[in-house]
Protein backbone atom coordinates (compact mmCIF):
# COMPACT_ATOMS: atom_id res chain seq x y z
CA UNK A 1 0.00 0.00 0.00
CA UNK A 2 1.50 3.34 -0.81
CA UNK A 3 1.00 6.17 2.16
CA UNK A 4 -0.14 8.48 0.08
CA UNK A 5 -2.74 7.29 -1.68
CA UNK A 6 -6.71 7.73 -0.04
CA UNK A 7 -7.49 4.94 1.81
CA UNK A 8 -11.17 5.28 2.62
CA UNK A 9 -13.17 3.29 4.90
CA UNK A 10 -16.73 3.11 5.36
CA UNK A 11 -17.52 2.81 9.30
CA UNK A 12 -21.13 1.43 10.24
CA UNK A 13 -21.19 1.39 13.87
CA UNK A 14 -24.68 -0.03 14.45
CA UNK A 15 -26.41 -1.22 17.11
CA UNK A 16 -25.95 -1.93 21.02
CA UNK A 17 -22.13 -2.60 21.59
CA UNK A 18 -21.43 -2.04 17.86
CA UNK A 19 -20.74 1.65 18.28
CA UNK A 20 -18.54 1.07 21.69
CA UNK A 21 -16.85 -1.05 19.98
CA UNK A 22 -16.28 0.57 17.03
CA UNK A 23 -14.90 3.90 18.61
CA UNK A 24 -12.46 1.64 20.81
CA UNK A 25 -10.93 0.28 17.23
CA UNK A 26 -10.62 3.64 15.96
CA UNK A 27 -9.08 4.98 18.35
CA UNK A 28 -6.52 1.91 17.51
CA UNK A 29 -6.65 2.56 14.15
CA UNK A 30 -5.67 6.69 14.39
CA UNK A 31 -2.37 5.65 16.00
CA UNK A 32 -1.76 3.18 13.82
CA UNK A 33 -1.65 5.46 11.04
CA UNK A 34 0.17 8.45 12.21
CA UNK A 35 2.64 5.92 13.82
CA UNK A 36 3.00 4.14 10.09
CA UNK A 37 2.01 7.44 8.00
CA UNK A 38 -0.90 6.85 6.28
CA UNK A 39 -4.55 8.59 6.38
CA UNK A 40 -7.76 6.92 6.21
CA UNK A 41 -10.60 9.09 4.94
CA UNK A 42 -13.39 7.78 7.43
CA UNK A 43 -17.54 8.20 7.05
CA UNK A 44 -19.99 7.09 9.51
CA UNK A 45 -23.41 5.77 8.03
CA UNK A 46 -26.29 4.28 9.40
CA UNK A 47 -27.14 0.56 10.17
CA UNK A 48 -28.77 -2.07 11.20
CA UNK A 49 -32.06 -1.43 13.93
CA UNK A 50 -30.59 1.87 14.31
CA UNK A 51 -31.16 2.77 10.73
CA UNK A 52 -34.75 1.80 10.69
CA UNK A 53 -35.41 3.78 13.46
CA UNK A 54 -33.89 6.59 11.21
CA UNK A 55 -34.80 5.57 7.54
CA UNK A 56 -37.30 2.56 8.25
CA UNK A 57 -34.28 0.47 6.65
CA UNK A 58 -31.66 -1.60 8.02
CA UNK A 59 -29.73 -0.70 5.05
CA UNK A 60 -30.24 2.78 3.75
CA UNK A 61 -29.29 2.88 0.23
CA UNK A 62 -26.79 5.86 1.41
CA UNK A 63 -25.16 3.51 3.03
CA UNK A 64 -25.14 1.18 0.49
CA UNK A 65 -23.80 2.88 -2.02
CA UNK A 66 -20.93 4.44 0.48
CA UNK A 67 -19.81 1.07 0.86
CA UNK A 68 -19.49 0.36 -2.45
CA UNK A 69 -17.29 3.41 -3.08
CA UNK A 70 -15.21 2.80 -0.19
CA UNK A 71 -11.80 0.75 -0.29
CA UNK A 72 -13.23 -1.06 3.07
CA UNK A 73 -16.24 -1.22 5.11
CA UNK A 74 -15.97 -2.00 9.05
CA UNK A 75 -18.71 -2.93 10.46
CA UNK A 76 -19.72 -3.33 14.92
CA UNK A 77 -23.16 -4.99 15.06
CA UNK A 78 -26.57 -4.99 14.39
CA UNK A 79 -29.40 -6.37 16.00
CA UNK A 80 -31.60 -4.94 18.98
CA UNK A 81 -34.80 -7.20 21.29
CA UNK A 82 -37.72 -4.38 19.81
CA UNK A 83 -36.33 -5.00 16.59
CA UNK A 84 -37.84 -9.20 17.33
CA UNK A 85 -41.33 -8.73 16.28
CA UNK A 86 -40.73 -7.27 12.86
CA UNK A 87 -41.21 -8.71 9.76
CA UNK A 88 -37.72 -9.68 7.56
CA UNK A 89 -37.36 -6.74 5.45
CA UNK A 90 -37.22 -4.08 9.01
CA UNK A 91 -34.78 -6.57 10.87
CA UNK A 92 -31.23 -5.26 11.46
CA UNK A 93 -29.83 -8.71 10.99
CA UNK A 94 -31.15 -8.54 7.03
CA UNK A 95 -29.74 -5.48 6.80
CA UNK A 96 -26.58 -6.87 7.50
CA UNK A 97 -27.34 -9.84 5.11
CA UNK A 98 -28.00 -7.75 2.54
CA UNK A 99 -24.82 -5.98 2.52
CA UNK A 100 -22.41 -9.14 2.51
CA UNK A 101 -24.45 -10.11 -0.52
CA UNK A 102 -24.58 -6.61 -2.55
CA UNK A 103 -20.46 -6.56 -1.75
CA UNK A 104 -20.16 -10.24 -3.13
CA UNK A 105 -18.50 -10.84 0.21
CA UNK A 106 -18.71 -14.79 0.27
CA UNK A 107 -15.43 -15.73 1.99
CA UNK A 108 -15.94 -14.69 5.79
CA UNK A 109 -12.50 -15.72 7.48
CA UNK A 110 -13.23 -15.86 11.24
CA UNK A 111 -9.52 -17.09 13.28
CA UNK A 112 -9.43 -18.32 16.59
CA UNK A 113 -6.20 -18.25 18.38
CA UNK A 114 -5.29 -18.76 21.94
CA UNK A 115 -3.52 -15.36 23.66
CA UNK A 116 -0.70 -16.78 25.44
CA UNK A 117 -2.20 -14.59 28.58
CA UNK A 118 -5.45 -16.36 28.02
CA UNK A 119 -4.91 -20.06 28.64
CA UNK A 120 -6.09 -19.64 32.04
CA UNK A 121 -9.48 -17.97 30.72
CA UNK A 122 -10.42 -20.53 28.55
CA UNK A 123 -13.25 -22.67 29.28
CA UNK A 124 -11.35 -25.69 28.00
CA UNK A 125 -8.14 -27.28 30.29
CA UNK A 126 -4.42 -24.80 29.30
CA UNK A 127 -2.68 -28.27 28.42
CA UNK A 128 -5.93 -29.05 26.02
CA UNK A 129 -6.49 -25.06 24.34
CA UNK A 130 -2.52 -24.40 24.22
CA UNK A 131 -1.36 -23.78 21.10
CA UNK A 132 -5.06 -23.23 19.48
CA UNK A 133 -4.78 -21.70 16.11
CA UNK A 134 -7.74 -22.34 13.85
CA UNK A 135 -8.95 -20.30 10.64
CA UNK A 136 -12.67 -20.91 10.16
CA UNK A 137 -13.15 -20.08 6.49
CA UNK A 138 -17.13 -19.88 6.08
CA UNK A 139 -19.22 -19.44 2.68
CA UNK A 140 -20.97 -16.01 3.49
CA UNK A 141 -23.07 -15.19 0.53
CA UNK A 142 -25.00 -18.46 0.00
CA UNK A 143 -26.66 -21.47 1.83
CA UNK A 144 -29.67 -21.72 4.05
CA UNK A 145 -29.68 -17.91 4.45
CA UNK A 146 -30.30 -17.20 1.16
CA UNK A 147 -32.28 -19.98 -0.31
CA UNK A 148 -35.36 -19.36 -2.00
CA UNK A 149 -38.17 -20.24 -1.31
CA UNK A 150 -38.11 -19.04 2.24
CA UNK A 151 -40.99 -17.31 4.17
CA UNK A 152 -43.60 -17.59 7.05
CA UNK A 153 -47.09 -18.82 6.17
CA UNK A 154 -48.69 -18.24 9.22
CA UNK A 155 -52.58 -19.16 8.16
CA UNK A 156 -51.07 -22.19 7.25
CA UNK A 157 -48.96 -22.84 10.26
CA UNK A 158 -45.80 -23.54 7.88
CA UNK A 159 -42.83 -21.87 7.40
CA UNK A 160 -39.72 -22.64 5.04
CA UNK A 161 -35.90 -21.85 4.11
CA UNK A 162 -33.99 -23.55 1.65
CA UNK A 163 -30.71 -25.01 1.76
CA UNK A 164 -29.24 -24.89 -1.73
CA UNK A 165 -25.16 -24.52 -3.00
CA UNK A 166 -24.23 -24.52 -6.55
CA UNK A 167 -20.91 -25.95 -7.75
CA UNK A 168 -19.24 -22.58 -8.53
CA UNK A 169 -20.36 -21.39 -4.93
CA UNK A 170 -18.38 -24.67 -3.37
CA UNK A 171 -15.83 -23.88 -5.76
CA UNK A 172 -14.74 -20.33 -5.04
CA UNK A 173 -14.83 -21.26 -1.06
CA UNK A 174 -13.10 -24.28 -1.12
CA UNK A 175 -10.21 -22.38 -2.95
CA UNK A 176 -10.34 -20.05 -0.50
CA UNK A 177 -9.12 -22.09 2.36
CA UNK A 178 -6.60 -24.21 0.44
CA UNK A 179 -4.56 -20.94 -0.49
CA UNK A 180 -5.40 -19.65 3.04
CA UNK A 181 -4.15 -23.22 4.31
CA UNK A 182 -1.01 -23.36 2.20
CA UNK A 183 0.36 -20.04 4.16
CA UNK A 184 0.00 -21.85 7.29
CA UNK A 185 -0.43 -25.87 8.18
CA UNK A 186 -1.43 -27.13 5.25
CA UNK A 187 -4.63 -29.46 6.23
CA UNK A 188 -7.92 -28.43 5.25
CA UNK A 189 -10.86 -29.98 7.34
CA UNK A 190 -14.33 -29.94 5.69
CA UNK A 191 -16.87 -29.56 7.57
CA UNK A 192 -20.63 -31.19 6.55
CA UNK A 193 -23.97 -33.14 7.04
CA UNK A 194 -23.07 -35.53 4.45
CA UNK A 195 -24.59 -38.67 6.09
CA UNK A 196 -27.96 -36.69 6.09
CA UNK A 197 -28.18 -33.91 3.44
CA UNK A 198 -27.93 -34.06 -0.79
CA UNK A 199 -26.77 -30.76 -0.62
CA UNK A 200 -23.21 -31.37 1.98
CA UNK A 201 -22.84 -34.22 -0.42
CA UNK A 202 -22.41 -32.25 -3.69
CA UNK A 203 -20.72 -30.29 -1.16
CA UNK A 204 -17.54 -33.01 -0.21
CA UNK A 205 -17.37 -34.08 -3.94
CA UNK A 206 -16.50 -30.53 -5.18
CA UNK A 207 -14.37 -30.11 -2.04
CA UNK A 208 -12.76 -33.16 -3.08
CA UNK A 209 -12.15 -32.66 -7.17
CA UNK A 210 -10.86 -28.67 -5.78
CA UNK A 211 -8.50 -30.38 -3.06
CA UNK A 212 -6.90 -32.61 -6.78
CA UNK A 213 -5.47 -28.84 -7.31
CA UNK A 214 -3.81 -28.75 -4.16
CA UNK A 215 -1.73 -32.02 -3.25
CA UNK A 216 0.63 -30.40 -0.94
CA UNK A 217 -2.41 -29.69 1.15
CA UNK A 218 -4.20 -32.49 3.56
CA UNK A 219 -7.98 -32.32 3.36
CA UNK A 220 -10.31 -34.32 5.53
CA UNK A 221 -13.86 -34.48 5.83
CA UNK A 222 -15.77 -33.97 9.27
CA UNK A 223 -19.37 -34.30 9.77
CA UNK A 224 -20.32 -31.23 12.04
CA UNK A 225 -21.78 -32.83 15.01
CA UNK A 226 -18.29 -34.52 15.26
CA UNK A 227 -16.53 -31.16 14.45
CA UNK A 228 -18.82 -29.15 17.32
CA UNK A 229 -16.88 -32.10 19.39
CA UNK A 230 -13.62 -31.66 18.30
CA UNK A 231 -13.49 -28.07 18.97
CA UNK A 232 -13.67 -28.32 22.52
CA UNK A 233 -11.41 -31.61 23.31
CA UNK A 234 -8.96 -31.03 21.01
CA UNK A 235 -9.17 -27.56 19.65
CA UNK A 236 -5.45 -27.42 19.00
CA UNK A 237 -5.16 -30.26 16.37
CA UNK A 238 -7.11 -28.03 13.52
CA UNK A 239 -5.44 -25.16 11.12
CA UNK A 240 -7.98 -24.80 8.61
CA UNK A 241 -12.08 -25.34 8.78
CA UNK A 242 -13.92 -25.03 5.45
CA UNK A 243 -17.58 -24.80 6.29
CA UNK A 244 -20.80 -23.57 4.85
CA UNK A 245 -22.95 -20.02 6.07
CA UNK A 246 -24.95 -21.81 9.33
CA UNK A 247 -22.39 -24.32 10.47
CA UNK A 248 -19.90 -21.71 10.29
CA UNK A 249 -22.00 -19.51 12.15
CA UNK A 250 -22.21 -21.90 14.96
CA UNK A 251 -18.99 -23.35 15.08
CA UNK A 252 -17.31 -19.44 15.32
CA UNK A 253 -19.14 -18.90 18.55
CA UNK A 254 -18.34 -22.05 19.93
CA UNK A 255 -14.57 -21.53 18.75
CA UNK A 256 -14.71 -17.72 20.53
CA UNK A 257 -15.96 -19.63 23.89
CA UNK A 258 -13.20 -21.86 23.38
CA UNK A 259 -10.20 -18.85 23.46
CA UNK A 260 -11.34 -17.48 26.04
CA UNK A 261 -14.70 -14.89 24.83
CA UNK A 262 -16.46 -14.64 21.87
CA UNK A 263 -15.74 -11.23 22.23
CA UNK A 264 -12.25 -12.00 21.43
CA UNK A 265 -12.96 -12.51 17.62
CA UNK A 266 -12.36 -10.25 14.66
CA UNK A 267 -13.74 -11.46 10.99
CA UNK A 268 -13.03 -10.47 7.76
CA UNK A 269 -15.35 -11.07 5.17
CA UNK A 270 -13.58 -11.07 1.15
CA UNK A 271 -14.82 -11.51 -2.17
CA UNK A 272 -15.35 -9.88 -5.48
CA UNK A 273 -14.14 -6.30 -4.11
CA UNK A 274 -14.88 -3.91 -1.27
CA UNK A 275 -13.93 -6.42 2.02
CA UNK A 276 -15.98 -6.20 4.99
CA UNK A 277 -14.60 -6.46 8.60
CA UNK A 278 -16.86 -6.77 12.03
CA UNK A 279 -16.55 -8.50 14.71
CA UNK A 280 -17.73 -11.98 15.15
CA UNK A 281 -19.90 -10.65 18.13
CA UNK A 282 -23.47 -8.97 18.11
CA UNK A 283 -24.74 -6.39 19.78
CA UNK A 284 -24.40 -7.99 23.23
CA UNK A 285 -27.95 -5.94 24.70
CA UNK A 286 -27.17 -7.02 27.52
CA UNK A 287 -24.15 -5.05 28.28
CA UNK A 288 -24.74 -2.44 25.79
CA UNK A 289 -23.95 1.30 27.13
CA UNK A 290 -21.62 0.06 29.97
CA UNK A 291 -18.56 0.62 28.61
CA UNK A 292 -17.95 -3.34 29.26
CA UNK A 293 -17.47 -5.41 25.52
CA UNK A 294 -14.34 -6.08 24.86
CA UNK A 295 -12.91 -4.52 21.52
CA UNK A 296 -10.18 -7.33 21.17
CA UNK A 297 -12.62 -8.45 18.19
CA UNK A 298 -13.25 -5.16 16.85
CA UNK A 299 -9.44 -4.37 16.98
CA UNK A 300 -8.34 -7.61 15.54
CA UNK A 301 -10.51 -7.19 13.00
CA UNK A 302 -9.08 -3.59 11.85
CA UNK A 303 -5.71 -5.38 11.66
CA UNK A 304 -7.37 -7.72 9.72
CA UNK A 305 -8.59 -4.67 6.98
CA UNK A 306 -4.74 -2.96 7.35
CA UNK A 307 -3.51 -6.78 5.95
CA UNK A 308 -6.20 -8.06 3.62
CA UNK A 309 -7.40 -4.71 1.77
CA UNK A 310 -4.29 -2.52 2.41
CA UNK A 311 -1.80 -5.04 2.12
CA UNK A 312 -0.09 -3.42 5.18
CA UNK A 313 1.56 -5.92 7.20
CA UNK A 314 3.77 -3.80 9.51
CA UNK A 315 0.92 -1.83 10.59
CA UNK A 316 -1.66 -5.09 10.79
CA UNK A 317 1.83 -6.80 12.89
CA UNK A 318 1.97 -3.70 15.23
CA UNK A 319 -1.98 -3.90 16.40
CA UNK A 320 -1.94 -7.91 16.75
CA UNK A 321 1.63 -7.69 18.62
CA UNK A 322 -0.37 -4.82 20.95
CA UNK A 323 -3.31 -7.05 21.46
CA UNK A 324 -1.07 -9.56 22.52
CA UNK A 325 0.75 -6.61 24.57
CA UNK A 326 -1.88 -5.53 26.61
CA UNK A 327 -3.71 -9.05 27.16
CA UNK A 328 -0.55 -9.89 28.56
CA UNK A 329 0.44 -6.90 30.89
CA UNK A 330 -2.97 -8.41 32.78
CA UNK A 331 -5.64 -5.86 31.81
CA UNK A 332 -9.19 -7.66 31.33
CA UNK A 333 -13.06 -6.49 30.08
CA UNK A 334 -15.69 -7.80 32.41
CA UNK A 335 -15.79 -11.17 30.04
CA UNK A 336 -12.13 -11.98 30.68
CA UNK A 337 -12.49 -11.35 34.22
CA UNK A 338 -13.45 -15.27 35.34
CA UNK A 339 -10.73 -17.26 36.75
CA UNK A 340 -7.48 -15.71 35.24
CA UNK A 341 -7.59 -13.17 37.53
CA UNK A 342 -6.04 -9.52 35.81
CA UNK A 343 -6.86 -5.85 36.14
CA UNK A 344 -10.69 -4.98 35.65
CA UNK A 345 -10.98 -2.14 32.71
CA UNK A 346 -13.76 -0.91 30.60
CA UNK A 347 -13.99 -1.10 26.35
CA UNK A 348 -12.42 2.48 25.64
CA UNK A 349 -9.56 1.94 28.65
CA UNK A 350 -8.68 -1.44 26.89
CA UNK A 351 -8.57 0.42 23.64
CA UNK A 352 -6.39 3.52 24.87
CA UNK A 353 -4.17 0.98 26.55
CA UNK A 354 -3.70 -0.41 22.68
CA UNK A 355 -3.37 2.40 21.17
CA UNK A 356 -0.31 2.92 23.72
CA UNK A 357 1.28 0.11 22.50
CA UNK A 358 0.87 0.68 19.12
CA UNK A 359 2.77 4.18 19.47
CA UNK A 360 5.30 2.72 21.40
CA UNK A 361 4.31 3.66 24.79
CA UNK A 362 2.79 0.79 26.27
P1 LIG B 1 -24.16 -11.62 21.10
O1 LIG B 1 -22.93 -12.00 20.37
O2 LIG B 1 -24.64 -10.23 20.94
O3 LIG B 1 -23.95 -11.91 22.67
C1 LIG B 1 -23.77 -13.22 23.18
C2 LIG B 1 -23.18 -13.14 24.59
O4 LIG B 1 -21.80 -12.75 24.46
C3 LIG B 1 -23.82 -12.09 25.49
O5 LIG B 1 -23.80 -12.53 26.81
C4 LIG B 1 -22.93 -10.88 25.33
O6 LIG B 1 -22.92 -10.02 26.44
C5 LIG B 1 -21.57 -11.54 25.13
N1 LIG B 1 -20.72 -10.70 24.28
C6 LIG B 1 -20.89 -10.49 22.95
N2 LIG B 1 -19.96 -9.63 22.50
C7 LIG B 1 -19.20 -9.31 23.55
C8 LIG B 1 -18.09 -8.45 23.73
N3 LIG B 1 -17.55 -7.77 22.70
N4 LIG B 1 -17.55 -8.34 24.97
C9 LIG B 1 -18.07 -9.03 26.00
N5 LIG B 1 -19.12 -9.84 25.91
C10 LIG B 1 -19.69 -9.98 24.68
O7 LIG B 1 -25.29 -12.68 20.64
P2 LIG B 1 -26.85 -12.72 20.99
O8 LIG B 1 -27.11 -12.23 22.36
O9 LIG B 1 -27.28 -14.05 20.58
O10 LIG B 1 -27.50 -11.70 19.94
C11 LIG B 1 -27.80 -10.34 20.24
C12 LIG B 1 -28.12 -9.61 18.94
O11 LIG B 1 -26.94 -9.50 18.15
C13 LIG B 1 -29.17 -10.31 18.08
O12 LIG B 1 -30.02 -9.33 17.56
C14 LIG B 1 -28.34 -10.94 16.97
O13 LIG B 1 -29.04 -11.07 15.75
C15 LIG B 1 -27.23 -9.93 16.82
N6 LIG B 1 -25.98 -10.45 16.24
C16 LIG B 1 -25.35 -9.63 15.37
C17 LIG B 1 -24.11 -10.00 14.84
C18 LIG B 1 -23.43 -9.06 13.92
O14 LIG B 1 -23.78 -7.91 13.84
N7 LIG B 1 -22.42 -9.50 13.21
C19 LIG B 1 -23.53 -11.20 15.24
C20 LIG B 1 -24.21 -12.01 16.17
C21 LIG B 1 -25.44 -11.63 16.66
C1 LIG C 1 -22.67 -13.40 12.62
C2 LIG C 1 -24.12 -13.14 12.97
C3 LIG C 1 -24.94 -12.97 11.71
C4 LIG C 1 -24.90 -14.28 10.95
C5 LIG C 1 -26.39 -12.51 11.92
C6 LIG C 1 -26.47 -11.27 12.75
C7 LIG C 1 -27.09 -12.30 10.62
O1 LIG C 1 -24.61 -14.13 13.81
O2 LIG C 1 -22.08 -12.60 11.88
O3 LIG C 1 -22.11 -14.39 13.12
O4 LIG C 1 -25.65 -15.21 11.27
O5 LIG C 1 -24.10 -14.37 10.01
MN1 LIG D 1 -23.07 -15.48 14.55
Amino acid sequence: MSPDAKHTVAILPGDGVGPEVTDAALRVLEVASERFGVSFDTSSHLVGWTAVLATGSPLPDATLAACRSADAVFLGAVGHPDADGEPPERRPESGLLKLRRELGCYANLRPARIYAALQDQSPVKPERVKGTDLLLVRELAGGLYYGEPRGWDRAAGRAVNTLVYTRPEIERIARTAFELARGRRRHVVSVDKANVLDVSRLWREVVTEVASEYPDVRLDHMLVDRAAMELVIRPAAWDVWLTANLFGDILSDEAGAVVGSLGLLGSASLGEGVGLYEPVHGSAPDIAGQDKANPVGAIASIAMMLRHTFEFDAAADAVDDALEHVLGSGLRTPDLLGTGGGQAVGTLGFADAVADAVRGQG
